[in-house]
């Protein structure tokens, strides 16, 4: 990067090493072909062989040109990924696991960290709440920075939330929630501002869709979002195809990311290739500009320095591992992350749910029949072929997604165990575990519809407004 600060190699990412070895190893081409003079082409090729030094030991692979090293974490169309890993990125989640993805592999890979019963302990002593559920579960499972969140929050700093969804469909289900819901009990428990990026800008990128399709479905999706109970006073939701144009702050930020991550790096996090339309290759810069408090120079009173805290499916880390790298470069503070895991198709926990096939998933607008046909016909059982099987040998919750969807859902610890202890020793069924199950989404979801028909078309513009929070800063 040409206008970045000379700093020390040891710092560098790997990424940022090979950049400085193509355009060190540009600078020796230019000089020869300028026919430069003899002590200055050695001089550039000393450094040259010194760079090329530092990336190898930093990568431990060699340099070759127009080849950026391969993101640990990226596992890219299953060209590059090993033969039983798990293929993670933003648009593809593939295990051959029924029991779902490796999560303890994929902190190695990724370089997180794992949430342990220590940062658990110290998560309820700072709100002086019993951990949310998915906290207690390991559905959130792995972090980075949020020691620093604590550290910050229990010093009286302030710090804000920020989670998205890109509107793909009008229909979400209730997989889709889950960041949502723990965004609402995080946002409870430390009482900060909230922002909610709503990417219909991606989904027109992305998928076949026009830009007035996809606005309206963020547009809906926002009411289910709101259905969570966010409080409008301290949270704003934003269209990007809305909010980016008419903000004074947003747009500077996606230059100065972009300024600040070339094509080669996309490529080595995103797997993009030289055939993928511009709008992809830098949309990475839009979903990482609302990591910076100056994109909401409303909400934080033009202060840069906020710092940022996101929870999100870990398929979505790599749009922030590349914010986290060019967060120092362009003077502001790293986003810390909390991750969880995905939430399993009806059919089976090998794949994430697509929301397009209506019966994977129980979706938010489901009737109780609905419900109920459809965890009894596609939910797949752990249980034995035979009730006599069952009885003797037990089922296996591991793979049981009825057994996985509850632990997302039930709120009782001691139930759940219950549960388990029966299904693993064959004395509860599959259809009677499926019976609790869908005893548990009906009322769930009949609330959640109760909420979202009083939801007006006045409340939705209210969150999506930008202006001021119910906080000073
Ligand atoms: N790209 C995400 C999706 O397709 C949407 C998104 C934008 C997001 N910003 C985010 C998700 C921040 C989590 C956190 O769903």
């Amino acid at each position: 990067m040409a206008d970045s600060p000379n700093c020390d190699l040891k710092s560098l990412s790997p990424l940022q090493l090979f950049e400085k070895v193509t355009e060190q190893g540009e600078k020796v081409r230019a000089l020869k072909a300028g026919k430069a003079p003899k002590d200055e082409i050695d001089a550039a090729v000393r450094m040259l062989l010194s760079l090329k030094l530092s990336y190898k030991t930093t990568t431990g692979q060699d340099y070759q040109a127009g080849l950026p090293p391969k993101d640990q974490a990226l596992i890219n169309n299953g060209t590059t990924k090993e033969e039983d890993e798990d293929l993670v990125d933003p648009w593809n989640v593939q295990t051959s696991n029924a029991k779902g993805v490796d999560y303890d592999k994929l902190i190695v890979r990724f370089g997180s960290t794992k949430i342990d019963t220590d940062l658990i302990n110290r998560i309820e002593r700072a709100t002086g709440q019993k951990p949310h559920r998915f906290l207690r579960r390991g559905i959130f499972f792995s972090h980075r920075d949020m020691d620093q969140i604590l550290h910050a929050y229990e010093n009286k700093k302030p710090f804000y939330l920020y989670t998205g969804r890109g509107p793909s469909s009008q229909a979400m289900h209730v997989g889709h929630l889950i960041p949502f819901l723990f965004t609402k009990w995080l946002q409870e428990a430390f009482d900060v501002p909230l922002v909610i990026q709503l990417t219909d800008d991606e989904k027109y990128l992305w998928k076949d869709m026009t830009t007035e399709k996809a606005y309206e479905y963020a547009k809906e999706n926002a009411r289910d979002i709101i259905a969570c109970g966010f409080d409008v006073n301290k949270t704003f939701i934003f269209s990007d195809l809305d909010y980016l144009g008419s903000s004074t702050g947003f747009y500077k930020n996606i230059i100065k990311v972009q300024k600040h991550v070339t094509f080669n790096q996309v490529k080595g996090i995103f797997g993009f290739t030289d055939s993928d339309c511009i709008g992809k290759i830098s949309f990475p810069a839009i979903q990482a500009a609302p990591s910076f408090s100056s994109s909401f120079p409303q909400i934080f009173n033009g202060k840069e320095n906020i710092q940022c805290l996101i929870p999100c499916a870990i398929d979505q880390d790599p749009y922030f591992r590349m914010t986290r790298d060019v967060a120092p470069r362009i003077g502001y503070p790293k986003p810390a992350l909390l991750h969880s895991v995905f939430f399993p198709a009806l059919q089976g926990a090998q794949t994430k749910m697509s929301a397009s096939d209506v019966n994977s998933s129980v979706f938010l607008n489901d009737t109780p029949k609905q419900i109920k046909t459809k965890i009894n016909k596609h939910a797949f059982s752990g249980g034995r072929d035979t009730i006599e099987e069952h009885r003797k040998y037990g089922g296996n919750c591991d793979v049981d997604v009825s057994f996985m969807y509850l632990t997302f859902f039930l709120e009782d610890d001691d139930k759940l165990e219950q549960l388990k202890q029966a299904y693993t020793s064959g004395e509860l069924l599959t259809g009677e575990l499926k019976k609790v199950l869908i005893e548990t989404l009906q009322p769930l979801i009949a609330a959640h519809q109760e909420r979202r028909k009083q939801i007006t078309d006045e409340v939705v513009k209210q969150f999506m407004t930008p202006r001021k929070l119910a906080f000073e800063f």
